[in-house]
């Protein structure tokens, strides 16, 4: 069986959960599938995995810190084995009228996971960039004025809130999507 492991951190959610669901869809396709929160746990070893996913929220351009020092301790490693990276970001969805969402996209995807990939010296076989959580129930006090500022141009956009105060621009579609073209490739290549 295939095994893979997911590592991810974290500030507001959105990443756990779109760990889970990229979980639950590798499931499906017949993998055999660890999830850890990088915060909560350190990753001893990776020899049993064959495909290592490794996720991260972006704050601020920022990744979160404990994913990105799971890639720089296992950087060579990794580097022989089939990794898939992936972001939960506000990028997908641009909240202000001046920016062009394919160039946002385009941004993002440069900025957060090629820029990451090569930083590592990785030749992922997916790069995931996905929609993230603006939470209203976890605001850092930092970034209570930026949150305020942004809350009606979420209502605008008609960013759907999935539980009160969270506003999701995630499209689960696609993270199941990318999960399961990921299992089959990573599959196909065993085979
Ligand atoms: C204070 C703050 C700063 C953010 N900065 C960025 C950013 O620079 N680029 C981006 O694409 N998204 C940005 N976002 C959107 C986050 O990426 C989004 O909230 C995502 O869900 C974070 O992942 P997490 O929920 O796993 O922590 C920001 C969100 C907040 C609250």
């Amino acid at each position: 069986m295939t095994k893979a492991l997911i590592v991810y951190g974290t500030r507001y959610g959105a990443t756990a959960s779109t760990s889970e669901e990229i979980a639950k869809i590798l499931r499906q396709e017949g993998l055999d599938v660890r999830v850890v929160n990088a915060k909560q746990e350190k990753v001893k070893g990776i020899a049993e995995y064959d495909l290592v996913i490794v996720g991260s929220g972006i704050q601020i351009h920022r990744w979160t810190k404990e994913p990105e020092e799971f890639l720089k301790k296992f950087q060579k490693e990794l580097a022989k084995k089939k990794v898939a990276l992936f972001v939960c970001c506000g990028s997908t969805q641009p909240l202000d009228d001046k920016t062009d969402k394919a160039e946002s996209i385009k941004n993002a995807r440069k900025k957060y996971l090629e820029e990451k990939a090569a930083k590592y010296r990785l030749q992922p076989v997916s790069l995931g960039l996905f929609g993230g959580v603006y939470n209203y129930n976890k605001v850092p006090w930092l970034f209570g004025k930026f949150m305020e500022a942004i809350k009606p141009q979420l209502e605008e956009a008609g960013v759907p809130q999935t539980e009160p105060g969270l506003y999701d621009t995630r499209d689960l579609n696609a993270i199941h999507n990318w999960a399961k073209e990921l299992a089959q490739t990573v599959q196909e290549s065993f085979s």
